[in-house]
C-alpha cells in the first residue's frame, strides 16, 4: 500500500518522524488519565506522521482503540494487520457502513436514521455492528442534540444486530480558558443520565481530544481521544505543570540549485521579489504542492548551513527559491530544515503556521503524500 515515494525514499525533501518522541507523548498522556482507555487518532495520515506507522506504534503501546475519520481510513488499518478496536470519528453515508461491519470498524451513530441503516446493514451481513452513539453537546457538527437524545432509545430497542458499545460528544473549545467546556460536560452528564434511566449503560463514554485530556479531569470519563499531543504539540494554552510533550515531526530539504543574481533581477511568478543588491540564490525542490503552503511565502524562513534565510518570491508549485544573501554560503546538496533546529536556530510547525495564517492541524493534514516520511527511533 506504500506509494512509489515512500518506496524509492530517494527524494531529498521529506519529513522526519521520531518514535521516541511519539512515545514519550503518550506516556505522558497515559501519566495524565490513569485507569482510562486511550483512543488515539490517526485521521489524516496520522496528522501528517503516516498512519500506518503510527497505528502499528499505538497499537504496539497498548493503545484501547484507533480513530480515523472515514471508513478507508480504517480499511487501510486492517489490510495492515492491525487488529485493535478501530472508531470511524465521522458521519458516513449509507454505502460506506457495509465496508465498515466486514472490516470491524466501530461505526459512529450521529442520528436515530442511520443507527436504523446500521442495524440493517448488520442483518444484511449477518454479522454484528458495533455502534457508539454521537450526541451534540454544543460543537454543532454532528450528533443528536444533547436535549433530545431520548428520540435514540425507541430505535435502540427495536435494533438485534447492534451492540451499543459507546456514548460519546466531542467540544468545540477545549483548547481555551473559559468557554463551554464546563457547560459541554453536564450537558454530557445529563444525556448518560437519560440512557441510564432507560436501562442502557454504555462501556465507553468519552468526550475529551487533547484540550480536555490536559485541563479537564472531570471530562475523562471511560476513555479519552488524544490527537494533537500524541505528536507532540499544542495549540492555545501553555501546558500543565509536569506535563512535556515532544514535537516528533521536523521538515527536511536539500539546496539543488545555487545561482548569483544581479540588483533589478525579479525571482518568481510575478517577480514579486526583485533583488535590490546583487545577491545569491538557491532552490529547493519543495512547494505547495507538498504543503509548503503559497502563503508562506513572504514571512517564510529556512535554516541553512546553521543560518535563517528568508524565501525569494512567491513559492511554485513544486520549488522555491531562498535569498541567501550577497556572501551567503551555500551548496548544492546542503541540508535545509524546513521545520526542526539547527544549533542556533529553530523553526516550529506554529511558526509556519502563522507565516500563511492557518493551523496546525490544517498544515500537518496538507504534508502531501509524494513527501517521504522517514522514521528513527523505530526500536
Ligand atoms: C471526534 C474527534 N475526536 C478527537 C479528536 C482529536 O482532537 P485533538 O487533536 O485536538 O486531540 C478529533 C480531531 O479533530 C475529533 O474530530
Amino acid at each position: 500500500m506504500t506509494n512509489i515515494h515512500q518506496q524509492l525514499l530517494t527524494r531529498p525533501t521529506f519529513v522526519e518522524v521520531d518514535f521516541g518522541k511519539v512515545r514519550h507523548n503518550f506516556n505522558e498522556i497515559q501519566k495524565l488519565v490513569p485507569g482510562k482507555k486511550v483512543l488515539c487518532v490517526v485521521k489524516g495520515n496520522a496528522y501528517g506522521h503516516g498512519a500506518v506507522p503510527m497505528g502499528k506504534l499505538f497499537e504496539s503501546l497498548g493503545a484501547d482503540y484507533l480513530g480515523v475519520a472515514i471508513p478507508e481510513e480504517g480499511v487501510e488499518l486492517r489490510l495492515s494487520g492491525i487488529t485493535i478496536p478501530i472508531l470511524v470519528l465521522s458521519a458516513i453515508a449509507d454505502k460506506q457502513i457495509p465496508v465498515c461491519i466486514e472490516h470491524d470498524l466501530t461505526i459512529t451513530a450521529p442520528s436515530d436514521e442511520k443507527l436504523e441503516q446500521i442495524d440493517l446493514a448488520a442483518q444484511q451481513a449477518g454479522k454484528r455492528a458495533i455502534v457508539h452513539l454521537k450526541i451534540d453537546t454544543g460543537m454543532g457538527r454532528i450528533g443528536v442534540n444533547w436535549e433530545r437524545v431520548s428520540k435514540f432509545i425507541p430505535v435502540m430497542e427495536k435494533c438485534k444486530h447492534t451492540d451499543f458499545e459507546g456514548l460519546y460528544s466531542h467540544f468545540a473549545c477545549s483548547d481555551e480558558e473559559g468557554g463551554v467546556t464546563h457547560i459541554q460536560i453536564e450537558r454530557f452528564n445529563h444525556a448518560i443520565k437519560i440512557f441510564q434511566d432507560a436501562g442502557y449503560d454504555f462501556s465507553i463514554k468519552h468526550i475529551a481530544n487533547s484540550g480536555g485530556i490536559l485541563f479537564y479531569p472531570e471530562s475523562h470519563f471511560d476513555m479519552v481521544r488524544a490527537g494533537m499531543v500524541l505528536y507532540g504539540l499544542f495549540e492555545g494554552r501553555s501546558l500543565p505543570s509536569g506535563v512535556t510533550l515532544e514535537p516528533a515531526m521536523s521538515w527536511k530539504t536539500e539546496v539543488v540549485y545555487f545561482k548569483y543574481i544581479e540588483a533589478g533581477t525579479g525571482i518568481g511568478y510575478g517577480h514579486n521579489y526583485i533583488a535590490k543588491t546583487a545577491t545569491r540564490i538557491v532552490t529547493l525542490p519543495v512547494g505547495y504542492a507538498d504543503g509548503y503552503q503559497r502563503a508562506m511565502g513572504p514571512h517564510g524562513k529556512v535554516i541553512i548551513r546553521d543560518t535563517m534565510y528568508p524565501i525569494a518570491g512567491r513559492i511554485c508549485m513544486d520549488q522555491m527559491m531562498v535569498n541567501i544573501s550577497r556572501f551567503g554560503e551555500s551548496y548544492k546538496g546542503d541540508e535545509v530544515i524546513l521545520v526542526g533546529s539547527s544549533k542556533s536556530h529553530s523553526i516550529t510547525f506554529f511558526d509556519i503556521a502563522a507565516w500563511s495564517d492557518t493551523s496546525i492541524y490544517e498544515l500537518l493534514s496538507q504534508i502531501s503524500s509524494r513527501v517521504p516520511r522517514i522514521y528513527k527511533n523505530q526500536n
